[in-house]
C-alpha cells in the first residue's frame, strides 16, 4: 500500500487510474471500516482509503482533540485488507486557509435526528467529503449504514451537485453481542461495554413491534426511550422514520429505527432497517 500525504503526491499516485473506489475514514479503524475497503476493492481500478479527523464536523464541546489517532495500526490493517493507496492529509493540506466555502445541506435532512443534537455536523461532513471525493477523483465511494443519516445526506449531495461518483452503502458490522462497531466504543469502560448492546436490543424490540403490526409509532419510540433511561442511558432520540428520506414513519413504508444515546460520557448511535 502506498501512503501519500500531499495533494501533488496523491495526483501523481492516481495518474495511471480511471476509476478510484474510495473509502473516507477518520482512522482508528475497526472491522466495520475494513468491510468498506473490501467492498470497495473490486469496484474500481484502484482502492483508495483516506484518514482525516475533520475538525469541521466536531462541535465545540465534542471530542475532536481526544478522538483516537492510531495511524500505524490503521496502516497495517488497511494493507492487510487490500487497500492500494492511503491519502492521509494534514489539516494544512486539506484546509490551507480557513474553509470559507461550506456545503449547506437542506434543514429537512440535516437539522433533524443527528443534526438536531450536533448542529453543523452534516455541513462539516459534506464539506470534507466533497473535498475528499474531488482530491481522490473518486468514481465510487463506500460509506457505512451505521451512519445512516450521513449516508443519505451524502447521497443527496452527490446527486444535487451532479458529482460523477457512485455511492455505496455497506451493512453495519456488529460484535457478537450486537453492538455496532464504532471508533467511539473504545471510550467505554468494561462495565459500559457489557451494557452497550442494550442500544441495539432496544431497536430490535421496536422493530419487532412494528413487524408485529403495531402502528402507534410515538408510543413505541417513547417506550424505547424509557427502557433505555431505566437501564441508565441518556437517550437523545429513538425514532422511526421512512428509510427512503428519513421523513415521518408511515405504515406500509420501508422503515428505519434510529437511536442515539449516551452511556456515561460516550455517545453511541445505531439503526435498524425494518
Ligand atoms: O464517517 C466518518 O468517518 C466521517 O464522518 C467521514 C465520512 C470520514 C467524514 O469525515
Amino acid at each position: 500500500m502506498r501512503i501519500v500525504t500531499t495533494l501533488p503526491a496523491l495526483a501523481q499516485a492516481l495518474q495511471p487510474y480511471r476509476h478510484p473506489a474510495v473509502v473516507p475514514t477518520m482512522g482508528n479503524l475497526h472491522e466495520g471500516h475494513l468491510d468498506l475497503v473490501r467492498i470497495a476493492k473490486p469496484l474500481g481500478d484502484v482502492q483508495v482509503a483516506t484518514i482525516f479527523v475533520n475538525r469541521l464536523q466536531f462541535g465545540p464541546s465534542e471530542d475532536f482533540d481526544t478522538y483516537p489517532r492510531t495511524f500505524a495500526a490503521d496502516c497495517a490493517q488497511l494493507e492487510a485488507a487490500g487497500c492500494d493507496l492511503l491519502f492521509a492529509p494534514t489539516e494544512a493540506t486539506l484546509y490551507p486557509q480557513p474553509q470559507g466555502f461550506k456545503v449547506a445541506p437542506p434543514p429537512e435532512l440535516a437539522d433533524v435526528l443527528e443534526g438536531q443534537f450536533r448542529p453543523g455536523f452534516f455541513s462539516g461532513v459534506c464539506t470534507v467529503v466533497l473535498k475528499l471525493l474531488a482530491c481522490t477523483q473518486a468514481r465510487t465511494a463506500v460509506f457505512g449504514k451505521k451512519d445512516y443519516q450521513q449516508l443519505m445526506v451524502i447521497r443527496h449531495m452527490v446527486d444535487q451537485f451532479n458529482l460523477p461518483v457512485r455511492i455505496i452503502g455497506a451493512d453495519t458490522r456488529r460484535a457478537a453481542d450486537g453492538l455496532a462497531m464504532s471508533s467511539r466504543n473504545g471510550y467505554l469502560s468494561a462495565t459500559e461495554r457489557a451494557q452497550a448492546p442494550q442500544l441495539h436490543a432496544a431497536l430490535q424490540t421496536l422493530a419487532q413491534a412494528v413487524r408485529a403490526g403495531q402502528t402507534n409509532f410515538e408510543a413505541l419510540q417513547n417506550d424505547a426511550m424509557a427502557q433505555l433511561r431505566t437501564q441508565g442511558w441518556q437517550p437523545d432520540y429513538v425514532a422511526l422514520r421512512r428509510q427512503a428520506d428519513l421523513g415521518p414513519a408511515q405504515p406500509g413504508h420501508a422503515l428505519l429505527a434510529l437511536a442515539a444515546a449516551r452511556l456515561g460520557s460516550t455517545r453511541l448511535i445505531d439503526n435498524l432497517e425494518i
